[in-house]
């Protein structure tokens, strides 16, 4: 995204996009407030209906998230004018026989799916948002958690994708530096997404792996335009675990990140599976997390980034491509990358 005035085309094409607001549970009797690409929006609940507006009163700028939810509108702290889920202006307090103006304040495009809030900043968006098999999938029992992270789009949803750091900045919890193994990595697009398909991995070395994977078939890192950064590990018997990590940028350089993970259901119940899982994926997040920080201060230290790709940055030019364009590359041929990591 561009700090100028113009909109970059990396700009214009998130603005088109649907991006996770919130999670459905997050959202309860009060006016919610949430910031989408620099944009102030506030999310309520009406009557039997998810409302997203301009934070924004059109009389005094006051924030219409400081205020309550009255039926089907939010009302704004300040005089009280109240705002339906259209976002026109249906009451205002105060004056009899007052001459009708037409005062609307900008209604967003909203979808509630897999128990997430969707939004689009593009009132006319036709399209839906992305949705994933596994979770309508009654096999999968889902929890969701929600971070944030100083970082660009692409160079968040890059490093989830990318299994080249995992020695160095996981090191013990996903794979380990001092056991090396050789694995196979394809690469294709699909009309939806575009993916890493990883082959002969075997079981990993870090800890994660041996307490909760059966013996791996294949992984596979995807990215899912518009913000959908997936990992999913397959045994024999089938998709094991899914990682959908939405990355949903509140402005250039700084993204919330709503995680769903996805398990087959097995005879340990879920809450336990949870309870365990959690502070794992928490530590590798964080490892994540701060190496982001790292590479995005540094890049502000010296004002711009540059980047040097080789053949192990597998996913990195196709974000960049769909940034640029809106649409994936299309692609002849697999692609085929052996590794020793
Ligand atoms: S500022 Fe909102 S009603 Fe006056
Ligand atoms: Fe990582």
């Amino acid at each position: 995204m561009s700090t100028s005035n113009q909109p970059s085309p990396e700009d214009r094409t998130l603005h088109r996009q649907w991006f996770v607001a919130c999670l459905a549970g997050e959202l309860r009797s009060r006016p919610f407030s949430r910031t989408v690409l620099g944009t102030p929006i506030v999310l309520f609940r009406g009557q039997g209906k998810i409302v997203a507006l301009l934070d924004r009163c059109p009389h005094r700028n006051v924030p219409l998230s400081a205020g309550k939810v009255i039926g089907d509108c939010v009302q704004c702290p300040y005089h009280g004018w109240q705002f339906d889920s259209t976002g026109a202006c249906v009451h205002r307090p105060g004056v009899i026989d007052a001459a009708p103006q037409p005062i609307a304040v900008t209604e967003f495009p909203v979808v509630e799916q897999g128990g997430q809030v969707w939004i689009n900043l593009d009132p006319g968006a036709t399209h839906s948002p992305p949705s994933r098999p596994w979770h309508a999938d009654p096999a999968f029992g889902h929890f969701h958690w929600i971070d944030s992270v100083e970082a660009t789009f692409a160079d968040a949803i890059e490093n989830l994708l990318d299994g080249t750091h995992t020695p160095f900045v996981h090191s013990g919890l996903v794979r380990s530096a001092s056991q090396q193994q050789r694995f196979s990595a394809i690469v294709r697009v699909k009309p939806d997404y575009v993916e890493a398909e990883y082959l002969n991995e075997g079981k990993q070395s870090g800890w994660i792996s041996q307490l909760f994977e059966r013996d791996r078939a294949a992984s596979y890192g995807r990215f899912v335009p518009p913000c959908v950064a997936e990992l999913e590990y397959t045994s024999q018997r089938g998709t094991e675990f899914v990682l959908n990590a939405h990355f949903t940028p509140e402005s250039p350089t700084r993204l919330r990140v709503y995680s769903t993970v996805s398990l087959r259901k097995t005879l340990v119940p879920m809450f336990l599976k949870r309870l365990l899982v959690t502070p794992l994926f928490r530590r590798v997040l964080n490892q994540d997390r701060h190496i982001l920080e790292q590479q995005q201060a540094n890049i502000h230290r010296f004002g711009q980034a540059e980047y040097t790709s080789w053949d192990a940055d597998l996913l990195r030019g196709f974000i960049d491509h769909w940034l640029r364009t809106g649409i994936l590359p299309v692609m002849d041929e697999e692609r085929r990358v052996e590794f020793e990591l």
